[in-house]
């Protein structure tokens, strides 16, 4: 191999490689990546046990009719979905007796607390409420395979 080949060579194995890491990001994330922040999962914590723990229980054990939010059924009933699917369904249901009544904001510091229960890592960046980011990162059950 000349040296000149062995550069190209080089630099295409290189280059295929950022282009591989930038169509990983363009597709976008899942929950074991980090997405959302320590701190936002501890103000999730406070908000959590004053709207929700009254049916969902302080340790999110589920209480009767409300259902737990760790682990078990709970965090496959999402499996494979973008997390907007789970946001929609607390920003329209729940709390279940005033789902208007606690912002989108606050939601997600919520749901950032959910993924911290659930042994989801924090990141460097909040968990975001809108709907078209929140369709890019997808809920895996389980942390997928490196
Ligand atoms: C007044 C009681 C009550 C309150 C308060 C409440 N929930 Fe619920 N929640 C329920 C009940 C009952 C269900 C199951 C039946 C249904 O979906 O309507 C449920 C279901 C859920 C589910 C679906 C669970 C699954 O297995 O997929 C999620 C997620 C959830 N609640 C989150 C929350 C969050 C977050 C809060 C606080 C912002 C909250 N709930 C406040 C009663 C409540």
């Amino acid at each position: 191999m000349k040296l000149f080949d062995k550069i190209s060579a080089f630099t295409l194995i290189a280059l295929s490689g950022i282009f591989l890491q930038n169509s990983a990001i363009a597709q976008g994330a899942n929950v074991w990546d980090g997405v959302y922040t320590e701190a936002q999962a501890v103000r999730g914590e406070k908000l959590y046990q004053e709207r929700c723990s009254a049916c969902h229980g302080s340790q999110m054990q589920g209480i009767e009719e409300a259902p737990g939010l760790i682990q078990g059924a709970f965090v496959y009933n999402w499996d494979g979905m973008p997390v907007s699917i789970l946001f929609q369904r607390l920003r329209e249901t729940m709390p279940l007796d005033d789902p208007k009544g606690t912002s989108r904001k606050i939601k997600a510091d919520i749901l950032a607390f959910i993924m911290s229960e659930n042994s989801m890592p924090a990141g460097t960046r909040p968990l975001p409420y809108q709907n078209s980011q929140l369709k890019k990162i997808q809920w895996n059950a389980q942390k997928p395979a490196e």
